[in-house]
């Protein structure tokens, strides 16, 4: 019997990347739980092993290169090949122009665009080897259409992905292996929930008025997604990036 497909996310303890979990698990992927958070991670393979699907959880930080490349080896090294990299994992920091300390900056941009990178470049060979694999980065509106006040850094970073995207696209087309990104709208998950940060309870309420579709996202509307980048009925697209916003850039004038 051939072994399951398989499937890496990095911060996959909450939000988008503990549906996305979920979502692959489901659909018959044994699943790479990764995340600086340990507790929440390990809480997203038991609750997947309790549904009868299959996982494991590594502690990865996305901005190391070495928890990076070993943790890609382990995933290899157990199931024999990985066929998808979730790169997932980000942070969204409130910070203006004039609070912007170099660190501050670099921080941002070495999770949410170097950490894709980190996680691509770990997984490519294997993938060109098995002559197939896809790969799904997360970007966002803020990062293909609107600016965001106060995230500079954010909106510097996501566009950075779809760069990053295309590039990579084109690089790793011969290899079999397939880069897409999405750019989700306003998803209900910690980071829109922070007051600090983002929008806030409140505030992300309020958005479902001006969202034609009526509601917020939920992590799930995302999740579906990158499972269905990651398929064989996404077999000819690569180098794309999906919005994913309940028609909030097409319906806001
Ligand atoms: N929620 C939204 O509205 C929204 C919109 C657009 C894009 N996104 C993007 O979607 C992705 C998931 O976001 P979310 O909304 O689920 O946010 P979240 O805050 O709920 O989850 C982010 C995850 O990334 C992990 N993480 C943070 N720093 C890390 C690091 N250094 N190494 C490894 N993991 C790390 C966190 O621990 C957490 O598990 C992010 O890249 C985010 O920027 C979210």
């Amino acid at each position: 019997m051939s072994k399951p497909p398989s499937v890496l996310i990095t911060g996959a303890g909450i939000g988008i990347g503990r549906a996305t979990a979920h979502a692959f698990a489901r659909a018959g992927y044994a699943v790479m739980v990764t995340d600086v958070l340990e507790n929440e991670g390990r809480a997203v393979v038991a609750s997947i092993k309790a549904s009868g699907g299959t996982a494991d959880f590594r502690t990865v930080d996305v901005t190391s290169t070495a928890a990076v490349d070993q943790t890609v080896a382990d995933a290899e090294a157990i199931h024999g090949r990985l066929d998808c990299v979730v790169a997932n994992a980000g942070i969204a920091h409130r910070v203006p122009l004039d609070q912007m300390s170099d660190a501050k900056w670099d921080e941002t941009m070495d999770i949410d665009l170097k950490g894709v990178m980190r996680v691509v470049r770990a997984a490519a060979p294997g993938m060109a080897r098995h002559g197939v694999g896809a790969v799904v980065a997360l970007s966002s509106i803020m990062g293909v259409a609107y600016g965001w006040s106060e995230h500079a850094h954010y909106s510097a970073a996501k566009a950075g992905v779809v760069g990053l995207v295309r590039g990579l696209a084109v690089e790793l087309a011969s290899g079999g292996i397939r880069v897409n990104g999405i750019a989700p709208g306003y998803i209900r998950t910690a980071q829109a929930l922070s007051r600090e940060h983002s929008l806030g309870p409140e505030g992300l309420e309020q958005a479902a008025s001006f969202i034609p579709m009526g509601r917020v996202g939920e992590p799930e509307d995302v999740a579906d997604v990158a499972l269905f980048l990651a398929s064989g009925a996404a077999r000819y697209i690569t180098g794309q990036v999906i919005v994913v916003d309940g028609g909030l850039l097409v319906g806001r004038y």
